[in-house]
């Protein structure tokens, strides 16, 4: 069986985007591969965090990853700084990384743009990633668009300890949805719906109540052709907000382009905030019934002996690899 491994920051509350273009996906590969998703802290922490708010985001994003459908049974769910292994390879792989490759990583310099006092972390935060995808001899790593250049890098970092040390590591291999990769802002087509983003109406929180998510896809920016056309490049606005309603409804986008034909933004706009609070009221549900249990800290506790037992092995060998320590017998 094919192994899968993801990750999600806990900085803040998940987007739609976050939804579409990641976490949906994990739950369709529970039944085929042996999956581990990851609740990644200590990638929180190359920005500056207030650490109550860090902890209420850990536990709340664990509660999602649930509400959604991860199911512990079949998916290993743990937190990354609960496993030493992370930090220990991710040291490792920054020993085989030059600064040039990340210092041309798109997200280093959108983060660090401008800024006075950059964390070195930020810059050294894709060695970190790739560790936490090589400890467990991942197949193939679902993500959005956004991390494709991290995953190349990954590719190039086990390929080159592979080569130098001795051939340890899986190469693994990018999983990015046809639809939804690039879930963009509602407000700023041009721009992808963040979490970060200071302004709330340009994105929907996966724990918006009904109410505000009718608001937001009702001032949601479009264009002054008036017609509901799927074309990225003429029409980023309303081609995001039929990815959006596609992915939503399972309906393709060509049958809906088809269904408002003739019709105005309002009736689409209706719509489609009708299907996003359909898929997300029942997460919402979920989500408040686990935030509010015990049974989350079991399940953390189970899936950080789990993926301890795998990710140490890795480790050692690592060590092994490069001479780190003692031989072991
Ligand atoms: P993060 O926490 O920013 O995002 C989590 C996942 O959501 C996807 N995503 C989106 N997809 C479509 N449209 C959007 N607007 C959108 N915004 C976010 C991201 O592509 C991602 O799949 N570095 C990673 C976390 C990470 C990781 C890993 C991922 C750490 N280690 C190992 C995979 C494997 C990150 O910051 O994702």
């Amino acid at each position: 069986m094919k192994t899968v491994f993801s990750g999600i920051q806990p900085s803040g509350t998940l987007t739609l985007g976050n939804y579409l273009g990641a976490m949906k996906h994990f739950v369709d590969m529970q039944d085929e591969y042996h999956c581990y998703f990851c609740i990644v802290d200590q990638h929180a922490i190359t920005v500056p965090q207030d650490r109550i708010k860090l902890r209420e985001n850990i536990k709340s994003l664990a509660a999602l990853y649930l509400a959604v459908g991860i199911d512990n049974q079949k998916a290993t769910l743990f937190i990354q700084s609960e496993v030493p292994a992370h930090a220990q390879l991710g040291w490792m792989l920054q020993c085989v990384s030059y600064i040039g490759e990340l210092e041309r990583m798109t997200q280093f310099k959108d983060k660090s743009e401008g800024k006075e006092a950059v964390s070195a972390s930020l810059l050294t935060y894709p060695p970190l990633m790739a560790a936490d995808i090589l400890l467990y001899k991942t197949d193939i790593v679902p993500v959005g668009e956004d991390q494709k250049q991290h995953l190349e890098l990954t590719r190039d970092l086990a390929e080159r300890f592979n080569k130098k040390y001795n051939d340890i590591f899986t190469i693994p291999e990018v999983k990015i949805p046809k639809v939804g990769a690039r879930i963009m802002s509602l407000n700023d087509p041009s721009k992808k719906m963040s979490k970060s983003n200071p302004n709330p109406k340009s994105y929907i929180s996966m724990l918006d109540d009904e109410g505000t998510i009718r608001k937001k896809i009702k001032s949601a920016v479009t264009d002054t052709d008036g017609e509901i056309r799927f074309n990225r490049e003429e029409k980023p606005a309303v081609s995001n907000l039929l990815s959006i309603y596609s992915l939503c409804s399972g309906i393709a986008i060509s049958d809906l382009e088809e269904q408002y034909k003739g019709k105005g933004y309002g009736d689409f706009k209706s719509d489609l905030a009708e299907v996003v609070v359909k898929t997300l009221q029942p997460i919402q549900e979920r989500y408040y019934q686990l935030i509010e249990s015990t049974e989350l800290d079991d399940i953390l506790d189970k899936g950080a002996e789990n993926a301890h037992k795998v990710a140490s092995k890795m480790v050692e060998k690592a060590e092994r690899a490069m001479g780190l320590g003692r031989k072991k017998r």
